[in-house]
């Protein structure tokens, strides 16, 4: 017998047990939810949220989150319904500029409306092959890739932390097999205040004890020098240059508070790589794809990095898509069975990288950046505020450092811009990134300087 799909058949006892089940969960859920509303904002003890001036929508969702979510994250309080272009609006409908476009993966502006069909048009064909077999978009992708950026090959991906690991996969693989460092002995040079995700290996790298503070033992392997003293890295060559296969930076540290180091460094350390037979690695997960009004920051140094790494905007905003970019001589040392991912290229991403990346060029979101980051840091450089030390980035890729002023510290800053209709996130305490979506006008990079200054103005009331 069929039922239609509301109606319960009562002598069926797994119907019966299933509205059990279901009245029970609801009977629990809605105490625990409201339990859960009443100690909202537990987990921003320390933090002034100004919980109370968010309507019930968003309290309801911040207290579901607080209590059936790990505590990972600590969002600003303000909740998040819908995206178009460079704005979003919350539960309670109000619209914000969104200024630090989900930490660079938004370049092409929320909900694109080019890359929304791509994506629902490849959903309704083929989503997931796995790499057991081959599908006919993966292979469209991996030549678009090839001609887009000029690399041999690419190793596609999910998330950032994955292409770095895949990176330092390779870079290890070539220094064994091709430089002939013993396996037990190669070594990674990284720098210090570096990020490049959250696997063990990765934190390893890190010297921020948040990220690897009591996740031991880590990953043996890595040496860290300072960053943009090209000086360090000579000396650290000349001390193990034998048993280095690889230096990995970010041509930009972006979640180090938007570091921007000298002109040259790049250059520089290419070169010393060069010199002593060790690859150059460019962590361009959050500085690539034009963000910093080039395609790749590598770029404004005029290299040519031997692996690259992407993610974040290379996923066009909807979904996790990272890769590695490589010539043969690097690449073609990993052979089959030797590393993978079930997802990595499924062909709804790669239908999806290949929009995302024609957006990027057909919009000229690259020249954008450049000009409109140049309008917004002349815009904030007028702003005098004695919160403000100074303005720094290239591109969209921007930050102004604060000093706390009687108590009142970056994270405050953010709340009074997001009452005021523009949401940033403090990195590091006192640091506040800028970074919308590429597809920003001057017009509205405009209203959002006045809105910055507005708000450090009502800061020092
Ligand atoms: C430079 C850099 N590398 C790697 C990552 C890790 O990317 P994901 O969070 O997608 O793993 C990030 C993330 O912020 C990043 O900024």
């Amino acid at each position: 017998m069929i039922f239609p799909k509301n109606e319960l058949n009562l002598h069926n006892p797994f119907e019966l047990h299933n509205l059990f089940l279901s009245i029970t969960y609801k009977t629990n859920h809605m105490a625990t939810t409201k339990k859960a509303e009443k100690t909202t904002g537990k987990r921003n003890a320390g933090k002034k949220t100004t919980a109370n001036q968010l309507g019930a929508a968003s309290k309801r969702c911040m207290a579901m989150e607080d209590r059936y979510g790990a505590h990972n994250y600590h969002p600003l309080p303000v909740v998040l319904h819908k995206g178009e272009g460079i704005y979003v609006w919350d539960v309670e409908g109000k619209k914000y500029f969104d200024f630090l476009s989900s930490y660079s993966a938004v370049n092409q502006g929320h909900c694109h409306p080019r890359i929304v069909k791509a994506l629902k048009d490849q959903a309704d064909t083929l989503c997931l092959t796995s790499r057991a077999f081959y599908n006919d978009v993966l292979c469209e992708y991996e030549k678009f890739m090839h001609q887009y950026f000029g690399y041999d090959k690419v190793l596609p991906m999910n998330t950032g932390a994955e292409g770095v690991e895949t990176a330092l996969k390779l870079a290890r693989r070539w220094g064994v097999v091709k430089k002939g460092i013993p396996n037990d002995k190669v070594k990674i040079i990284c720098c210090e205040g570096n990020f490049h995700g959250r696997t063990v290996t990765i934190i390893t790298m890190s010297d921020d004890p948040s990220s690897f503070a009591q996740y031991g033992p880590l990953t043996p392997g890595f040496i860290r020098i300072p960053y943009n003293d090209p000086k360090a890295l000579e000396e650290a060559l000349n001390k193990y240059g034998d048993e280095v296969c690889a230096f990995i930076a970010e041509p930009i540290q972006g979640e180090a508070g938007v570091f921007v180091p000298d002109d040259g460094y790049l250059k520089k350390c290419f070169d010393l790589c060069h010199a002593h037979n060790v690859l150059f690695i460019a962590d361009e997960v959050q500085t690539g794809i034009a963000r910093t009004g080039k395609m790749l920051c590598s770029m404004h140094d005029g290299i040519r990095p031997d692996i690259v790494i992407l993610g974040k905007a290379l996923g066009g905003g909807v979904l996790p898509v990272s890769a590695c970019l490589a010539d043969d001589d690097i690449m073609l040392n990993v052979k089959p069975g030797e590393h993978g991912s079930t997802f990595g290229g499924f062909p709804l991403a790669a239908r999806v990288a290949i929009e995302a990346l024609k957006v990027v060029k057909e919009e000229k979101l690259t020249q954008n950046a450049e000009k409109m980051g140049k309008i917004f840091r002349e815009g904030i450089n007028k702003i005098h505020s004695p919160f403000i030390v100074q303005v720094r980035g290239r591109g969209l890729l921007n930050a102004i450092v604060t000093t706390p002023i009687k108590g009142k510290t970056a994270w405050d800053i953010c709340l009074k811009l997001r009452d005021n209709g523009l949401l940033a996130k403090p990195t590091h305490d006192h640091i506040i990134r800028f970074a919308p979506p590429l597809c920003i006008n001057k017009k509205e990079i405009l209203e959002a300087v006045a809105i910055i200054k507005k708000t450090f103005e009502e800061m020092s009331e």
